[in-house]
């Protein structure tokens, strides 16, 4: 998102072989579950036991040397959990392209949460197409030993909610942080790929017959 309210950016060099793409994640999911340590981890590679709340949302940018080509600057936005911030969500969701939904595994009733969270992200944000944003779900605080949401469980949730993929991850131990992070830039890198190819079989097939330039609505919504 810049300051013309776009979704993302992509800057092509003078000879075409450089782009550089912005791209806004939320990270989201009740108090407590280790939101602003996951963004931490990822960002900075650090972790404290300390917990200070996050007071709306914090915001943190992570760089990534995507391939030969592709620079992508991910911007992550850490909503807080508590409710008396619930109200807020709709501004801080808007231009979002994908999100991690965040649990702690060692909790049931954050699990229990996640209904509510993903209701209010698919209610509130789409894709410019009007498909739903890719989500990834995350089961935080797997190092710690003892009660445990049933692995079953969340996959059953995943597949009758549309979830493609959920990961155990802990921040505190760095496990699956950048694991589960790629796996969300990867999908709507394929997602922009499918957009830029739509876009040109349009540009392509007006040409032809000669039709004005119309946008269609790509089917693919996955
Ligand atoms: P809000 O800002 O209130 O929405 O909470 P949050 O989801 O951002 O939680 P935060 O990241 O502040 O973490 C809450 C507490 O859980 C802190 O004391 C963290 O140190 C701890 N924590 C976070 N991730 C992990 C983890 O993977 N394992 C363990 N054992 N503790 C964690
Ligand atoms: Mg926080």
């Amino acid at each position: 998102m810049n300051h013309e309210g776009k979704r993302d950016w992509t800057i092509t060099n003078g000879n075409g072989t450089t782009r550089e793409m912005l791209f806004k994640f939320l990270v989201i999911g009740d108090y407590g579950v280790g939101k602003t340590a996951i963004v931490r981890r990822y960002t900075e590679g650090k972790f404290s036991s300390n917990y200070k709340i996050t007071i709306g949302a914090d915001f943190a940018i992570k760089s990534l040397q995507w391939d030969g080509n592709t620079k992508i600057n991910l911007q992550l936005w850490d909503i807080a959990g508590h409710e008396r911030f619930g109200y807020m969500t709709r501004v801080y969701y808007k231009y979002a392209v994908a999100a991690a939904i965040v649990f702690d595994v060692s909790r049931l009733a954050t699990f229990q949460s996640i209904p509510k969270w993903l209701n209010d992200l698919r209610e509130k944000v789409t894709l410019h197409d009007g498909c739903p944003i890719p989500i990834v779900l995350l089961a935080n605080k797997c190092d710690i030993h003892g009660t445990s949401v049933p692995h079953d469980l969340i996959t059953k949730f995943c597949k009758e909610n549309g979830i493609a993929a959920w990961f155990l991850t802990s921040a505190k131990e760095n496990v699956n942080i950048e694991d589960s992070m790629t796996y969300l830039v990867q999908k709507v890198v394929n997602l922009k790929a499918q957009e830029a190819h739509n876009d040109s079989i349009i540009l392509r097939d007006s040409g032809r017959h000669g039709n004005t330039l119309s946008k269609e609505k790509s089917s693919c919504c996955g």
